[in-house]
């Protein structure tokens, strides 16, 4: 059966589902036969990027699929190596030819880089390339509130969406206040923590077995419930499933309190703090 998903939407008018999927490290073939999967699951936001070499495999399973192109979200990102303004326009340009697509629905600056001093100018080429109908809704990703405060400052656009790392680890309360003081939406990136000892946690597995749920799905509606879209990959069609099924059931004040007491300062997975951490 598939799942009825609330749609959210954004501060330019775009709708969005409420959980989407991520894609990392699906690829060739056996990539293109997950995110299909994923698409006939029920899935309508497509989470790819430049990096992850595979916009050619989400093109591909979007061609496999039936699904109407204006019933999808797709959306990639930028490189950090492609900052510089007219390297932004060539890659977005590159993006949509590597996924034979002619607009992405959202595209992010994939890493603020701050040493770098370029995400501005990236930001310029996002919003020429919406103007020229190639993106519908621009944003970023792993932004801290000065550099989405200076994107503003610079250009007078701010972001439809930033997408950070944010899961029971690590719940980023300051950072999705921020967000919500100034109209941007949050995504959660690694919203299961990759599943490293997050599925043997105690305290989500007590909150799951009074729901008859599993601790997937109760991490899953718990980004729900804070107001963030939760984008998770899997490769198998069971958990996918399993991952969207996260509408008929919810977390009490108490539940969502004793989600809060799990998060801790330095619970990031890689330590990829924006103020310092690169990617290119
Ligand atoms: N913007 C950024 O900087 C950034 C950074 C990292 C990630 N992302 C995006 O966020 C997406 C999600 O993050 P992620 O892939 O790092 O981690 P994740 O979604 O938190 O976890 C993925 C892992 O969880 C497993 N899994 C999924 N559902 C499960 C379930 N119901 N039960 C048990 N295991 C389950 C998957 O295994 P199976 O595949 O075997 O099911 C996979 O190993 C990425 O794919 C990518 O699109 C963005």
């Amino acid at each position: 059966m598939k799942e009825s998903i609330p749609e959210l939407t954004l501060n330019d008018g775009l709708t969005l589902p409420a959980i989407g999927f991520g894609t990392y490290k699906l690829n060739g073939n056996e990539g293109a036969t997950a995110i299909n999967s994923a698409i006939d699951v029920g899935y309508r936001l497509i989470d790819t990027a430049y990096n992850y070499e595979n916009e050619g495999t989400v093109g591909e399973a979007i061609r496999r699929s039936t699904v109407p192109r204006n019933e999808l979200r797709i959306t990639s990102k930028l490189p950090g190596r492609y900052q510089e303004y007219k390297k932004a326009v060539t890659a977005i340009q590159e993006s949509l030819y590597r996924a034979n697509l002619d607009y992405y629905d959202l595209y992010l600056i994939h890493w603020p880089n701050p040493k770098q001093g370029l995400y501005p100018e990236a930001w310029q080429a996002l919003i020429d390339a919406k103007k020229w109908g190639l993106i519908r809704s621009i944003g970023v990703c792993n932004f801290l509130p000065e550099h989405l405060e200076q994107l503003e400052k610079e250009t007078g656009v701010k972001p439809s969406i930033n997408q950070i790392e944010l899961h029971p680890f690590f719940n980023q309360e300051d950072q999705r206040r921020f967000h919500q003081q100034n109209n941007i939406k949050t995504q959660s990136w690694s919203p299961l923590a990759r599943v490293t000892d997050i599925l043997e946690n105690e305290t989500i597995s007590h909150i799951a077995s009074q729901h008859n749920k599993s601790v997937s799905q109760v991490i899953l509606r718990w980004h729900y419930q804070l107001g963030s879209i939760p984008i998770p990959k899997s490769s198998s069609p069971e958990r996918q499933h399993e991952n969207l099924s996260i509408f008929d059931f919810s977390l009490n004040e108490t539940e969502m309190a004793m989600m809060a007491e799990l998060t801790n300062p330095n619970g990031r997975l890689k330590n990829q703090d924006p103020a310092t951490y690169e990617e290119f």
